[in-house]
C-alpha cells in the first residue's frame, strides 16, 4: 500500500492541483491521462490511462483526485474510482480560508484566495477556483465549478454539474439549476433553470443546454 495519490488528469487544472496536493504535504505518485504518451507534468510521470486504474488499485493505491475541468467527465471517473476501490482526497490550498462549520465532500478542490463562509456546504467533486468567495449557508452541487473571482452571496445554491464562468456574481438565496452554465461576468439576479446557458448583467438566458445522460 501506499498513501502516494494518483491524479486523472494531466491538463491545467491538474499542474494547478498537484501544487495543491504538495502544498498540503502529500505526494503525487502518478498521472492517468487518457492519452498514456510518457511524459512529466510538474515532475509527476504520466503513468498510464484509465485501463491501469485497476491493477494501479491493486497495486498498492487507495487514494486518489479526479483533476478533470469538465464537470461531466469529472463526476462520472470520480465514481468510477470509488467504485473500483479508491478513497477520494481534497485538494485545498492552504491559502485557502474555510469555516470550521463549512462542511466539505471529498474530491474537492479548493484554490488559492477561495473563502468559504459558516455553514456553507460543498459537495463531491466540486471546484471552488481561484479567488472565489462562498458566502454563509451556501450549497455547490456536486461536481460543479465556480470558476476563479466569482462571488456567491448567501444561501445560493448551486446545482450538481453546474458552471460559473470567471468573474460571475450571484445575488442571495438565488438558485442556479443542474448542469446550468453562467457566462464569465455574469450577474446572476435570480434563477436560472438547470439546462439552460445564462449570461449578462443581469443574466438572461440565452439558450437551452442538453441534459447529461441519466447514467452519466
Ligand atoms: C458563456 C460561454 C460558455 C459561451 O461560450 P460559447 O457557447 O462557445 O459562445 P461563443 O464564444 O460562441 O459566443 C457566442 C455569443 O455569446 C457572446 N458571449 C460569449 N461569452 C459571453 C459572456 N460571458 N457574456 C456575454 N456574452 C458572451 C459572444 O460574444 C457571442 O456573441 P455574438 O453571437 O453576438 O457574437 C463562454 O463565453 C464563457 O463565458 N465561458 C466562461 C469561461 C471561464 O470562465 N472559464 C474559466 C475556466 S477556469
Amino acid at each position: 500500500m501506499t498513501d502516494d495519490i494518483l491524479v486523472l488528469g494531466a491538463g491545467g487544472h491538474a499542474k494547478v492541483v498537484i501544487e495543491l496536493l504538495r502544498a498540503g504535504g502529500q505526494v503525487v505518485g502518478g498521472l492517468i491521462d487518457a492519452d498514456p504518451t510518457p511524459r512529466q507534468v510538474l515532475g509527476v510521470p504520466v503513468i498510464g490511462d484509465d485501463q491501469r486504474l485497476e491493477a494501479l488499485r491493486e497495486g498498492g493505491y487507495q487514494f486518489a483526485f479526479v483533476a478533470l475541468g469538465d464537470n461531466l467527465l469529472r463526476r462520472r471517473m470520480g465514481r468510477h474510482v470509488q467504485a473500483l476501490g479508491y478513497q477520494l482526497v481534497n485538494a485545498i490550498s492552504p491559502a485557502a480560508v474555510l469555516s470550521p462549520s463549512a462542511g466539505l465532500g471529498v474530491g474537492i478542490a479548493v484554490m488559492a484566495g477561495v473563502v468559504i463562509n459558516a455553514e456553507a456546504r460543498i459537495e463531491d467533486l466540486a471546484i471552488v477556483n481561484t479567488g472565489a468567495r462562498i458566502d454563509h449557508d451556501c450549497v455547490l452541487g456536486e461536481a460543479c465549478h465556480v470558476a476563479p473571482g466569482g462571488v456567491l452571496a448567501g444561501e445560493v445554491h448551486i446545482g450538481p454539474l453546474a458552471f460559473l464562468g470567471a468573474g460571475c456574481s450571484v445575488i442571495p438565496r438565488v438558485r442556479v439549476g443542474a448542469s446550468a452554465v453562467v457566462g464569465a461576468g455574469a450577474c446572476v439576479t435570480a434563477d436560472i433553470p438547470s439546462h439552460t446557458l445564462a449570461l449578462g448583467v443581469p443574466a438572461r438566458v440565452a439558450r437551452a443546454r442538453p441534459a447529461p445522460e441519466a447514467s452519466s
